[in-house]
């Protein structure tokens, strides 16, 4: 297990680097891929990292480092996954409601695609036929996933063709000779109980004989990480027997194997995140104790945003009396990042650490309040170092035109 960078070191970062501040340990990501692998080692299954969630160049090179491929929800980082170092060949796109011209440009980069409409997939099919082989993103009608704000795969979702759209599919297809290399659905984040995956095979297994060429299938990713004490991950372990009796008792048509992909997240990135922020302000109110630390919702926006629970450590004051605090940001809104809560006694000048800060921590940041996006630090093999500066005033004015 990778050890947990302690209290004091991450005090010392602090200081040293400045707060608010994001904290990656690389080996804490080495330790969730090496999950995967080792899970899936009798299985001919491969992880494509979903880098929406931390798309930083230095993580994307660590995590290319480790053997893993890349899956993009963008052309930009389609273009950094490219930048970092993965070859064309191990980079995915998984488009979503994306106009056509983005798609030609990653036909361009050589990389693979998977097309979420049945407008984008007649379009492929007339401009680009049979030659270029692409996969299809299905929305399976399965409700899966920690919240309905991150459920993509049920009926009511904007996400993938609807699989009771199949024949509409199959007659681009064939209309155009496509040459359909996998089938790809996603049903959400947070996805605990591993038969949602077989479902979604069940569910893929009824088309897959109906595509001669297929060569993958992409399960998407969405594996539960533990955020709260008495949170559990989800089990790969189990997860990986299941794929492959589901797989086995399904003979594949043509008697050829089936690659098995997947698209995990939060499940490398997020407890190699730490959100490192100093008390501004303690305010005794009748309603709650108010902790303001020096960032806000512009910072980690999953509180406000999802509901998502972030556990608080008060780093300077480890073994204080616990007591119940509210801690909210320092912008111009209500920003709470906990709600009654118990931390360790909190004074001013304090250093709090949210965990669970790798995954959609930094990526969905802003400059709201016109506040600076925090610096970013990796730690690995013991050693910490800056990978992203602290914004200056001159990058707010970046790019603003003077009249
Ligand atoms: N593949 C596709 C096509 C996706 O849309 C996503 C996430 C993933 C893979 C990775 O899912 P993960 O393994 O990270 O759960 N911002 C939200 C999560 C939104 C996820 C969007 N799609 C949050 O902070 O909870």
């Amino acid at each position: 297990m990778a050890q947990q960078l302690a209290p004091d070191y991450l005090i010392g970062l602090a200081r040293e680097f400045g707060t608010p501040l994001y904290v990656y340990h690389a080996e804490k990501i080495r330790e969730q891929y090496e999950k995967l692998t080792s899970a899936f080692r009798n299985s001919n299954t491969i992880f494509f990292y979903a880098c929406k969630a931390l798309t930083n160049v230095n993580i994307l090179k660590y995590i290319h480092s480790l053997g893993a491929n890349v899956d993009c929800s963008s052309i930009n980082e389609v273009r950094l996954a490219l930048f970092a170092g993965f070859s064309p060949d191990r980079i995915l796109y998984t488009s979503n409601g994306i106009a056509f011209g983005e798609i030609e440009e990653a036909k361009e980069l050589g990389v693979i695609i998977n097309i979420d409409s049945l407008s984008n997939l007649e379009k492929f099919g007339a401009k680009f036929g049979h030659s270029y082989p692409v996969g299809i993103r299905l929305r399976p009608n399965i409700l899966a996933g920690g919240n309905l704000k991150i459920s993509t795969g049920h009926d009511k979702s904007k996400f993938g063709i609807p699989v009771d759209q199949a024949d509409l599919v199959l007659a681009i297809v064939q209309k155009y000779n496509m040459h359909i290399s996998d089938l790809h659905i996603h049903t959400g984040s947070e996805i605990k109980d591993v038969d949602v995956f077989v479902k979604g095979i069940e569910v893929l297994f009824d088309i897959v004989p109906k595509f001669s060429e297929l060569e993958f299938i992409d399960l998407g990713g969405g594996f539960k990480v533990p955020y709260k004490d008495g949170d559990v991950e989800t089990d790969i372990e189990l997860l990986a027997r299941k794929i492959e009796a589901a797989f086995s008792s399904h003979p594949n048509p043509g008697g050829r194997p089936l690659q098995v992909w997947f698209e995990p997240g939060k499940f490398l990135v997020s407890e190699s995140g730490l959100f490192i922020t100093q008390v501004n302000v303690l305010k005794e109110t009748s309603a709650a104790t108010f902790v303001s630390v020096d960032s806000g919702f512009n910072h980690l926006i999953r509180p406000m945003f999802y509901d998502a629970y972030h556990r608080i450590v008060n780093l300077s004051n480890p073994h204080g009396d616990p007591k119940r605090y509210s801690v909210v940001g320092n912008i111009c809104e209500t920003d709470t990042f906990a709600w009654d809560r118990m931390i360790h006694e909190v004074r001013e000048g304090d250093f709090l650490a949210f965990y669970n800060a790798g995954a959609y921590g930094f990526e969905m940041s802003s400059n709201f309040n016109s506040r600076f996006k925090p610096a970013e630090v990796m730690v690995r093999d013991g050693k910490a170092h800056l990978i992203r500066k602290r914004d200056v005033f001159e990058d707010l004015l970046r790019n603003q035109i003077l009249l």
